[in-house]
């Protein structure tokens, strides 16, 4: 059987032929369909691309109906269980697991990358005392471009990957930096000896000991949880890199947009809504309550529903798993109650159940980072750092693919025809 889709077109009564190809068609294969010769052509429209693929990729395979996550084909549970934050974002950017020295390579160029310059600091400083942490990371990370006027040279693979540790050395500084401003206390220069956590962990929360000793099940749940949120395909956020960078901007630019995007309450701002519903809830017997409200449209049950998962987020399951450990070290989150409360009662609700409606990664990730101390704030903060790896994946992956070109939407206009200026005394009342 040919690879094809036949239309008909019943205005015309023409038959075209479209090769599929991957389960897909392309949509300027529409376009030869017309009524009349100087017509511009079908167009499919698909606001929020809820059916559109922008691109082909082999970086992260997700199937939404299963559950399934995997990073240039490795399951996320066997990386999260295996490997390491660093490594995996080596994975991710290069597509194949590195071998020793490159491993080594590797983590020395990020872990010779965390300082910042003294001039970023003082901008940090600028800053009011109560500046949201995620507003503060966004405007430094754009701010960096100015810094670094290579950065705009985006078609040299070598600056692109100075480019590269850069971003990932630094922004768990400009994180961390951003967090000490908010509470009043100095920033902690990185400690090059400490690992990628552990060192973020440090310029987070030492005080006046010589070297910061984190709790190593701490140190290793944050690696998990960073290797959860390092990617996760064409979300709002990997979209917003990818068609800001197809202007060919610098990277610190059109990261600081992704940060944007995902600052958003339906993004990576989803945590930090959790926690504050949670808090809204305030005890176990008032979640009937809160589902009712739910479902009649008051407001939504934040931490649930996926765009691309019909199914428990794989990620969640294993945060979930990862909220005992780290509870022993933090003591219990008094909401995790509600929480799974929450979760008990939505799964068993029609409302929930037939709407495929279940936990997605952010209903428990904030009960972690509030048990380890984070304020609600820091939580987008959070998940930038290790989505950096996948934004800039997705960028680079954009620039090589010779069939892209400036993202440029098209858009069916609905508004007045050709109509003649008034001026103003002349218009009515
Ligand atoms: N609570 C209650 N109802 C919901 C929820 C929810 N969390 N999510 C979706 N629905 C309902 C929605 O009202 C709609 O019902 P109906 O068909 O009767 O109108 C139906 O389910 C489909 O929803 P949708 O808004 O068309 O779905 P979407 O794919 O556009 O939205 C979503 C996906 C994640 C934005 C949405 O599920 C949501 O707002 N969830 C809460 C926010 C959240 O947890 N976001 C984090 C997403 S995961 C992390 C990340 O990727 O950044």
């Amino acid at each position: 059987m040919p690879d094809t889709l036949t239309i008909t077109d019943n205005r015309t009564g023409r038959k075209y032929e479209i090769p599929v190809e991957n389960d897909s068609i392309r949509a300027l294969d529409l376009r030869q369909i017309k009524v009349k010769d100087d017509d511009f052509g079908l167009l499919s429209y698909d606001p929020a691309f809820l059916n559109t693929a922008s691109c082909r990729s082999s970086i992260t395979y997700i199937d939404g109906e299963k559950g399934i996550l995997r990073y240039r084909g490795y399951p996320v549970e066997q990386l999260a269980d295996g490997s390491n934050f660093l490594e995996t974002s080596f994975l991710i950017l290069n597509g194949e697991l590195p071998n020793q020295k490159e491993y080594d390579d590797w983590v020395h160029s990020i872990t010779y990358h965390t300082l910042i310059h003294e001039n970023i600091k003082k901008l940090m400083d600028g800053f009011h005392y109560d500046a949201h942490p995620m507003g503060m990371l966004i405007s430094t990370v754009a701010a960096l471009s100015t810094f670094y006027k290579d950065a705009k040279d985006i078609h040299n693979a070598e600056w692109r990957r100075k480019q590269t540790h850069r971003l990932i050395g630094k922004l768990p500084t400009i994180a961390a930096f951003a967090f000490r401003h908010s509470v009043g206390q100095p920033y902690v220069y990185p400690d090059n000896e400490l690992s990628y956590t552990a060192n973020f962990m440090s310029m987070l929360w030492k005080m006046t000991e010589v070297q910061y000793k984190p709790d190593p099940v701490l140190v290793r749940a944050m690696d998990v949880l960073f290797i959860l949120h390092a990617d996760h395909e064409q979300n709002c956020s990997a979209n917003a890199m990818r068609s800001v960078g197809s202007s060919h901007v610098d990277p610190y630019s059109a990261l600081a947009a992704a940060a944007a995007a995902l600052y958003g309450p339906l993004h990576g701002g989803a945590n930090e809504q959790v926690l504050r519903m949670l808090d809204q809830i305030g005890s176990k017997d008032h979640v009937p309550a809160f589902i009712e409200r739910v479902k009649a449209g008051e407001g939504r049950l934040m931490g649930f529903g996926h765009r691309v998962y019909k199914n428990y987020d794989p990620r969640a399951k294993i945060i979930k798993q990862l909220a005992d450990e780290v509870f022993t070290v933090t003591g219990r989150n008094p909401k995790l109650d509600i929480a799974l409360e929450l979760e008990r009662i939505a799964l068993e609700d029609d409302y929930f159940v037939s709407r495929k409606l279940y936990p997605n990664v952010d209903f428990y990730s904030g009960l972690i980072y509030q048990a380890m101390g984070f304020p609600v704030e820091m939580f987008p903060v959070l998940f930038s750092i290790p989505r950096a790896v996948g934004w800039i994946a997705q960028w680079e992956e954009m620039l090589l693919d010779s069939e892209q070109k400036i993202a440029r939407p098209r858009q069916i206009y609905l508004g007045e025809e050709k109509r003649d200026y008034v001026s103003i005394k002349k218009r009515s009342a």
